[in-house]
Parts: structure tokens; C-alpha cells; sequence
């Protein structure tokens, strides 16, 4: 059946501007790493991303490397464009990235112009699509010059591949290197995308205050702690988690009995504000005015929805402030 999106689509969402540029970027984005690849269910990744834009998700976040298997979610994302929301294309920001390992030999991994175009024609083969709104370096590559990076992906521009660029996990000071290479080529850096959330706090360290100085945007991947901001820890390892999973990147180890009190107490304070602490979570860290917007990931519709109720949000009093500082203690 063709699908036909809530014609109420924008109404809830909010929508912030990146940056200095244009572009406006849903509060939530929704990020394809887990749950969209080849050994995933397809129907309820199908109900997920259709759940997601009717609910105004604009943005869509994916990378070469996403799956199981590499390069599935984009695989995945593109059969979902191409029933029936492809019509919808200018309504949509995809984003895509190259930077860690996706094919054998010398030329599938890191920074170079060589592997980042030839990753991009992949992405976009995959895909079905003739353009990516944005394209991410993934990572810095200590190897490779950054001017060779940041001139790949203004090629990538000129050549209308892509309608911007992006940085990924690049620290305060390769982002001034990398915002000045791409101004001194005419194409502005559109946006950084770094981890931060309640329990991991780096980009308070200076790359917020970089980004801003800068003029660039701010989404925040991986805002609930791959789902240790959430309920599911409180009580358990459940088995449909990922920590649960022994090869995924979120280990069991890191569920120590120390992390369990923190949670089960800001847990009590989502409750006292009448949110769960998903929702504590993703609207702690919109709170911050420079970020753009959350990346979140979901399992299945019921997490989409419960997450984006983060935008009904109390707001905090300055007293919720200091008692959250209290729990999360120093970082
Ligand atoms: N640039 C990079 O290097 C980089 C790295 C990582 C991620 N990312 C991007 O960021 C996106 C999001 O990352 P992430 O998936 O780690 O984000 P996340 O939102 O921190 O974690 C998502 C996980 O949390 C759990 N969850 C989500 N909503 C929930 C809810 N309301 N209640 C209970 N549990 C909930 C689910 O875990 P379970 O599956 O256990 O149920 C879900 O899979 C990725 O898809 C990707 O686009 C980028």
C-alpha cells in the first residue's frame, strides 16, 4: 500500500535553525545505526521512519556503515523512499557519512578524497538517490591531510552530490581547522555531530563554545546513552536490549551498580516532573541553546513516541539545574 503521510505532520514538532545557516533541523532527529539493517525486521523499520516524519521528523541519519550488514540501512531507507514517501524528497534531510571501515583494502577507511567520493556514489547508489543534504567526514583522520578531507567534501558540493558538509567526532580545535579549510574553499560547515548526552558530557570542554563562535549547528547523537537513559536499566539487563546483544557497542560492564543509583534517581525526578526519564533526558540536552538536535535512535514506535514527548517538557527550574548536577555528579 502506498503511504500517505498525517497531513498534521507540522504541527508538534519544533524546528531550529543550524547554525548561521538556512536550514532548520527538527529538535528530534531520528538516527538509522541500529534496527534498519538486513537482519532487522523491514515492516517495523518501515513503521518506524513513517511514524517518525508523521510526527514531523524531517531529518533521517544514516551512514555507509549502518546496518548489520554495512551499507543495509541505507539499503533499507532507500526501498522505504521508494514506496511512496520518494514523492515527499523536498521535504526530507538525509544525511549520510564516511570515515570508519566499509570495504577491504587501502582505499575503505578514514579521510582520503579517494575513499569519501567513492563511499558518497555507494551511499547514493544504495539509496536511490541523486543527492544527500548532508555528508559527514565520520571522523577525523589523524593520516590524512585535513585539507585533503574538507576539499573532498566540497567537491562532493560543486559536483551536487550533497547540499552540505558536516564533521563528526572532531575535537574543539580540528573543528576550527576544518571550519576555516571548507570557509577558504566557499562552502561553509553546516553542522557537527558529537556524542553528548547526561553521562557524557565532552562537548562542554570547549567544542560547544567553538561551534558557536563558528556558526555551526549542533546535533546530538546517541542523547539517551544508547538507551541507558531510559527505564530499561532500572531493575535489569531485558532481553530485548542492547546490552543485552554480546557483540554490540553498548557492554553489560557498563552497567555498574554506581550508574543504576544515578538513573534510578533522575528517574525519580523525570517522575516528580511527570515524563519518563527518556524524555528528562532528550529535553536536558535540547535545553543547551546550541544544540540543533537530538539523534535519537528507537527499537520500535512505542520508544519513538514516548521520546518525543521530551517536547512537552516542563522546562527546569534552576533548582531541577543544581539537583540534576547533584546526581549526575562531576564529568
Ligand atoms: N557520528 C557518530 O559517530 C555516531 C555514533 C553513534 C550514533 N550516531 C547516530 O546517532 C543515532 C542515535 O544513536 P543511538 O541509537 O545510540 O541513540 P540513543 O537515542 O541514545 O539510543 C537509542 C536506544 O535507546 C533505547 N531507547 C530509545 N528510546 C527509548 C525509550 N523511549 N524508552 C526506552 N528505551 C529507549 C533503545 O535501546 P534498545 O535497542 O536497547 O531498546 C534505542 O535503540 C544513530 O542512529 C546514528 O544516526 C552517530
Amino acid at each position: 500500500m502506498t503511504y500517505n503521510p498525517s497531513p498534521d505532520r507540522y504541527t508538534t514538532m519544533q524546528y531550529n535553525r543550524c547554525g548561521n545557516s538556512g536550514l532548520l533541523l527538527p529538535a528530534v532527529s531520528l538516527g538509522l545505526w541500529h534496527n534498519f539493517g538486513s537482519v532487522d525486521d523491514f515492516n517495523n523499520a518501515e513503521e518506524i521512519i513513517h511514524t517518525a516524519f508523521d510526527s514531523g521528523i524531517t531529518h533521517f541519519d544514516l551512514a555507509n556503515n549502518y546496518g548489520p550488514g554495512p551499507g543495509s540501512a541505507e539499503e533499507n531507507f532507500g526501498k522505504i523512499l521508494n514506496k511512496g514517501m520518494s514523492r515527499h524528497r523536498d521535504e526530507l534531510i538525509i544525511s549520510t557519512k564516511a570515515g570508519y571501515l566499509m570495504w577491504d583494502g587501502p582505499y575503505g577507511d578514514g579521510g582520503s578524497r579517494k575513499y569519501l567520493l567513492a563511499s558518497l556514489d555507494q551511499s547514493l547508489k544504495r539509496m536511490g538517490l541523486n543527492y544527500v543534504d548532508i555528508f559527514y567526514s565520520h571522523r577525523p583522520d589523524p593520516d590524512t591531510p585535513m585539507e585533503e578531507t574538507m576539499a573532498a567534501l566540497d567537491s562532493a558540493v560543486k559536483q551536487g552530490k550533497i547540499l552540505y558538509a558536516g564533521i563528526s567526532n572532531y575535537s574543539a580545535e580540528q573543528t576550527a581547522n576544518a571550519a576555516r579549510i571548507l570557509r577558504s574553499l566557499g562552502t561553509p560547515c553546516l553542522i557537527h555531530q558529537p556524542r553528548y548526552s547526561m553521562l557524557d558530557r565532552w562537548v562542554e570542554e570547549g567544542l560547544l563554545d567553538r561551534l558557536e563562535k563558528e556558526g555551526i549547528g549542533c546535533i546530538a547523537f546517541s542523547p539517551l546513552a544508547q538507551g541507558l537513559l531510559t527505564n530499561k536499566y532500572l531493575h535489569k539487563i531485558p532481553a530485548d536490549s542492547r546490552a543485552a546483544n554480546p557483540f554490540g557497542f553498548l557492554q553489560k560492564s557498563a552497567i555498574t551498580p554506581h550508574l543504576i543509583k544515578k538513573l534510578r534517581n533522575l528517574d525519580q525526578l523525570a517522575g516528580s516532573r511527570g515524563q519518563s526519564l527518556a524524555q528528562l533526558a532528550l529535553e536536558w540536552v535540547l535545553n543547551e541553546p546550541r544544540v540543533t538536535s537530538v539523534l535519537i535512535g528507537a527499537r520500535n514506535t512505542n520508544q519513538l513516541k514516548d521520546s518525543l514527548k521530551c517536547l512537552e517538557g516542563p522546562g527546569f527550574t534552576e533548582k531541577e539545574v543544581s539537583t540534576i548536577e547533584k546526581i549526575l555528579g562531576p564529568h
